[in-house]
């Protein structure tokens, strides 16, 4: 995730570009940069300087001529480091024209190929700079910039907003979209793009948000949308009366919501380009070689909290797919139990910020025990990134509330697609199989989405359940570090009692304290483990708990058993937690907003840990 924007016909250009990127850092921080037009030429400055990448933008442009045109970026790697060269805008091979790019180049390898083998000189180790290239050619094909720009789009796989701009059209700018958002607006003579409102909410409340496959010229106060086939479309306006901050929020009223809300993209983009069309798998650093992986005999997950918990879930998708054993390790505790390591060992340590100690630690440990070692984390160069011996990036994009959402499910499905890869390498999977959970796993952003929408009957039933104070979130198999999870969510934003068990442990011991007035949060959906569940929720139930069931859409006779029922759409058994979170996480927000807590900074926590 990153974020793009653009000026054309205003005085202060270069104030907006920066102003815009300060608005637009929560999308991505590792570097930011602009290319604005003076005098009939391309100047740009990039800085790559983490959180203090757009102030230190602000200060070397301190003093830059008055210019009229630009556009920015504001960066979140995903392909290369998060380094000057790699930042945006890229150039073509002349510097007339300058690009940004959010959203990932699928085809960008093959297409840097023909690049190359056509005369360009590729700089950068991005998907996106191939972009600036393929215009480049175009435009001299074609002598007008947005019809460059269209016919380069019509070459490229993968999700884009863009914003370009060449010295051939001096005030113009042209900017499209497939997938990742785009805005534009206007006002007083001068045109805008962004990746959403906030960014340009000071100079204009009139926007018109781009569809998919739209491309826009942008002159001084003038702007002509068309579809991606060339034809002219009359765009719907929207007059924007939020303030700066519910705009910064997306309209959402706070992080939580949004993040919940970003998760079928999440899923999207941490699969995109991942799957090739021959159906292989494609990660790019995973620099395990088909040797190393095929000597693996153990391998150990190692994370904390919620990373712990995604990990646990990609356990039994693991194990049933490359038949390797596969232990899930608490970090903190992992390196003081003196584990058994040795080369065939493989330790995966899981972490949305890549930067958690214990995590960190418990990646050296295994690294020093002469174990591979391999990371999954949301943010390209982390510590962790960099010291493992292979990394594979979620792409969920930078998450602002302290509770986990949607790194949680990306780290899920980053997880079992590497799981996948692993089976696809070792043969421990065949075919038909293989290709089926690609597909289940493609299917989980649709089914996210749908899970998402279906708000309301949560809401309902935090509010049917009142005042609650003790919950158990019971699950069985993956079901169960589902339960977990739905715990760990309620006690760290509501400030209530919750417990994860799985559903058969609970007459060793926890039924002592069921009684009326706790409620049970049961994993009911499908499964061969259905039954059992069901069984478990009489247990509890008898010793008069209040039971809200989680059961999949349709399957009535479980949902009668419950006192409450939140239905979702159902999916195969080790794919459903990644659907079946999404309730869970909004059940914890209403119940904590029901109790007048901010959810995005709950009491006690920190979003990365740094101390042990
Ligand atoms: O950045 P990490 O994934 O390593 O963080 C691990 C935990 O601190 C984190 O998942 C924590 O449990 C969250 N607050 C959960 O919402």
């Amino acid at each position: 995730m990153c974020g793009i924007i653009g000026v054309t016909g205003a005085a202060d250009a270069l104030d907006i570009l920066l102003d815009g990127l300060e608005r637009l850092e929560y999308r991505g921080y590792d570097s930011a940069g602009v290319a604005v037009m003076n005098d009939q030429e391309v100047v740009r400055w990039r800085i790559a300087d983490g959180t203090q990448s757009v102030a230190t933008l602000r200060h070397v442009t301190q003093g830059a001529p008055e210019v009229h045109a630009g556009i920015g970026h504001t960066r979140w790697a995903t392909h290369g480091q998060p380094n000057e060269t790699n930042a945006h805008p890229h150039l073509d091979c002349s510097g007339e024209l300058a690009l940004v790019h959010n959203g990932i180049i699928e085809n960008h390898a093959e297409l840097a190929a023909g690049l190359v083998a056509r005369g360009h000189t590729l700089v950068s180790v991005t998907d996106t700079e191939v972009l600036a290239h393929l215009i480049e050619e175009l435009l001299v094909e074609t002598g007008s910039l947005v019809e460059a720009v269209r016919q380069a789009l019509g070459l490229v796989r993968g999700a884009f907003a863009i914003g370009v701009m060449s010295t051939r059209e001096p005030d113009v700018i042209v900017a499209a979209r497939r997938i990742s958002p785009l805005i534009v607006g206007r006002h007083d003579g001068a045109s805008f793009l962004a990746s959403d409102i906030p960014a340009i909410l000071e100079r204009t409340r009139d926007v018109v948000i781009l569809e998919d496959d739209q491309i826009v010229e942008l002159r001084p106060g003038a702007i002509v949308v068309r579809n991606l086939d060339g034809k002219e479309v009359t765009p719907r306006a929207m007059h924007v009366d939020w303030d700066i901050e519910a705009a910064q929020k997306d309209g959402y009223d706070d992080y939580m919501t949004k993040e919940i809300a970003e998760q079928p993209r999440a899923i999207a983009d941490t699969l995109r380009g991942r799957v090739a069309p021959n159906g292989s798998i494609v990660l790019d650093r995973f620099e395990l070689n088909e040797d190393q992986v095929k000597a693996v005999n153990k391998i150990i997950m190692v994370a904390c909290g919620s990373s712990f918990h995604a990990a646990l879930v990609a356990k039994y998708a693991f194990e049933r797919w490359t038949r390797i054993p596969v232990e899930v390790d608490i970090a903190s505790e992992f390196r003081y139990r003196d584990p058994v390591l040795d080369s065939q060992t493989l330790v995966i340590g899981v972490s949305q910020s890549g930067e958690s100690v214990d995590t960190l630690q418990a990646v050296r440990h295994g690294a020093e025990g002469g174990a591979a070692t391999m990371v999954v984390t949301n943010v390209v160069d982390s510590t962790m990134a960099r010291e493992a011996d292979a990394v594979l990036y979620t792409r969920a994009g930078p998450e602002i509330s302290v509770a986990s959402t949607k790194t949680v499910v990306a780290s899920i499905v980053a997880l079992q697609l590497l799981g996948l890869h692993i089976a696809r390498v070792r043969g421990s999977l065949d075919d038909a199989s293989f290709q089926q959970e690609v597909a289940a796993l493609q299917s989980l952003e649709g089914l996210v989405a749908e899970t998402v929408t279906r708000d309301a009957q949560v809401k309902a039933v935090a509010e049917a359940i009142g005042d609650a104070r003790d919950f158990f979130f019971l699950g069985r198999h993956a079901g169960y570090p589902t339960a977990l999870e739905g715990a760990l969510k309620l006690k760290e934003i509501s400030y209530l009692h919750a417990e994860g068990y799985p559903g058969g442990e609970l007459k060793h011991g926890p039924l002592a304290v069921i009684e009326p007035g706790c409620v049970v949060v049961a994993m009911a959906t499908g499964g061969p483990l259905k039954e059992k569940m069901l069984s478990n929720v009489a247990e509890v139930k008898s010793r008069g708990a209040t039971v809200i069931l989680l059961v999949d859409d349709g399957d009535d006779e479980a949902a009668a058993q419950g006192d409450y029922r939140i239905f979702v759409p159902s999916a195969p058994e080790l794919h459903a937690p990644v659907k079946d979170l999404v309730p869970l996480q909004q059940f914890a927000y209403f119940l904590a907003r029901g109790r007048g807590f901010n959810v995005d900074r709950p009491r006690n926590l920190a979003k990365t840990v740094t101390v042990e």
